[in-house]
């Protein structure tokens, strides 16, 4: 275990640190009534050991006359470049106990103490979203406008169909995954680990099957390091945060490090030392503004490299497209698959310059197939715009198209290397 000394509500056990937290709730209830504000006031509440039927008994998020927003103390935040999920919006949300902060780790990824909660709120806008006739099931849309999303990461519930909220808690034991799925009705989220299909319809692509993953599924992604094979957060890096956000009231728009620093939730010296050691900043993959490889990369770092890193599930295919990863081979250029046959499409490379169409990465992306398409899980539709953005990095690629060379040169090295050894046995 990582030894934390943390004081989390688990360890406020026997008589006398009841009687303190007794004491300390009559304090704080008679300061809120002092202060005039309702004492039922919303606040998380961090579940040690179990995971209650709904969502609402975590109370981190909360529905107000047709909102749902982030209760008291729960900050909503964004990605610079998010995962594709079948074209789903996300509200992120990051609670962390009084007093407690976090801090940086080695490759810029947030250390939260014990007691912390995460959030992630899958919806569509809807395609009536704005006209009166509501809450009709009609078909969703797949559009990247935020539509019914007000400051301070609230929903207009009859503008958006809620899907599911995952949540990644940090237990004594660890990071734990808990997933619940909204009724129709859109009020209560309940507890699911099975999984579940759920038919949508998105407006210009057609009927598809979403699907919200088993438990045991949220391992394959968040375990990104087969060693240690435990949970980890993905998102809550250094150069995923680093951008602003429009929080609403008197906050405004403001860079989220710089808020959650502000807040006391955040290390604020450790910050310099991550962003020297931990990379820069990641692009949004749809900046125009932003070079082409930027956006390319900062696209495959979050939507693949959580496997495709070195310690990560997918670290035999040798492929590696986290963005600390620089070797061109790593990254697929001229690399011959691990696997031959399906899940090829043929091709002899993962990425040939200048060539998508005969580069495997292409032909993962573009697949459908739940044994060729790539990601292996989390989607069943293609992200075309994604498709598009990978397909131009690799058509533009700098310098001579094809791996025609590489080619020769590695079959050149192998039977010289293959002659090395029948003339040395
Ligand atoms: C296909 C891979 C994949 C699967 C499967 C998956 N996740 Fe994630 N998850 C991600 C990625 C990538 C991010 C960060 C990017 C984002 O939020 O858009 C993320 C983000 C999250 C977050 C926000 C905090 C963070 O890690 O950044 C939560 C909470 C979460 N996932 C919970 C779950 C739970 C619970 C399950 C299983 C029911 C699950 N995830 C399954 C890939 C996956
Ligand atoms: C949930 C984990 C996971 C995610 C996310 C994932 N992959 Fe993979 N990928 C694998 C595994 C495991 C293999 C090896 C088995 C195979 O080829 O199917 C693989 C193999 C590949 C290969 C063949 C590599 C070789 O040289 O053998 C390519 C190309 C590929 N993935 C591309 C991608 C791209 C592009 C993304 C992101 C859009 C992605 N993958 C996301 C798990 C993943």
């Amino acid at each position: 275990m990582s030894g934390r000394s943390l004081q989390g509500p688990q360890s406020l056990q026997g008589p006398r640190a009841l009687a303190r937290l007794t004491a300390l709730s009559s304090v704080l209830a008679l300061a809120a009534f002092l202060a005039g504000c309702a004492p039922q006031e919303a606040q998380p509440v961090f579940h040690a050991e179990r995971n209650p039927a709904t969502l609402a008994e975590w109370r981190l998020l909360q529905i107000r006359a047709g909102v749902l927003g982030p209760t008291d103390g729960v900050i909503p935040y964004e990605l610079n470049t998010p995962l594709f999920s079948d074209y789903a919006h996300k509200l992120r949300t990051v609670w962390l106990p009084a007093g407690t902060r976090a801090g940086y780790g080695a490759d810029g990824a947030l250390q939260l103490p014990v007691g912390s909660i995460l959030s992630k709120t899958f919806y569509y806008p809807r395609r009536d979203a704005g006209n009166a006739a509501g809450a009709s099931q009609g078909a969703l849309r797949a559009t990247a406008e935020a539509i019914g999303v007000l400051a301070g990461g609230r929903l207009v519930l009859d503008q958006v169909q809620l899907i599911e909220t995952r949540l990644l808690v940090q237990r004594a034991q660890g990071w734990q995954a808990v997933s619940y799925v909204w009724d129709d009705s859109q009020r209560t989220a309940r507890l699911q680990r099975v999984g579940e299909i759920i038919p949508l319809e998105l407006a210009g692509i057609g009927k598809f099957d979403y699907v919200v993953p088993d438990i045991n599924q949220c391992a394959a992604c968040h375990a990104t390091d087969v060693k240690r094979a435990t949970l980890a957060p993905i998102g809550l890096n250094f150069r995923h945060l680093d951008r602003e956000h429009d929080y609403g009231g008197e906050v405004g728009q403001k860079n989220q490090l710089a808020h959650l620093e502000q807040l006391g939730l955040l290390d604020v010296a450790a910050r310099a030392e991550s962003a020297s050691s931990g990379g820069s900043r990641a692009a949004l993959w749809g900046d125009e503004s932003a070079s082409l490889e930027a956006r390319a990369r900062a696209y495959l770092d979050i939507n693949c490299g959580h496997c495709h890193n070195r310690q990560g599930p997918a670290d035999t295919s040798g492929l590696a497209l986290d963005a600390a990863e620089t070797a061109p081979i790593a990254l697929g250029v001229c690399k011959s698959p691990v696997a031959a046959g399906r899940g090829t499409g043929n091709k002899k490379f993962d990425l040939v310059p200048g060539r998508p169409d005969e580069s495997i990465m292409v032909y993962r992306l573009a697949a459908h197939d739940p044994g060729e398409m790539m990601p292996e899980l989390g989607r069943s539709l293609v992200h075309r715009e994604g498709l598009e953005l990978i397909r131009r990095w690799i058509a533009e690629w700098p310098g001579a198209p094809g791996c025609a060379q590489e080619a020769s040169n590695s079959a050149r090295q192998s039977a010289s290397s293959a002659r090395l050894s029948r003339s040395q046995g």
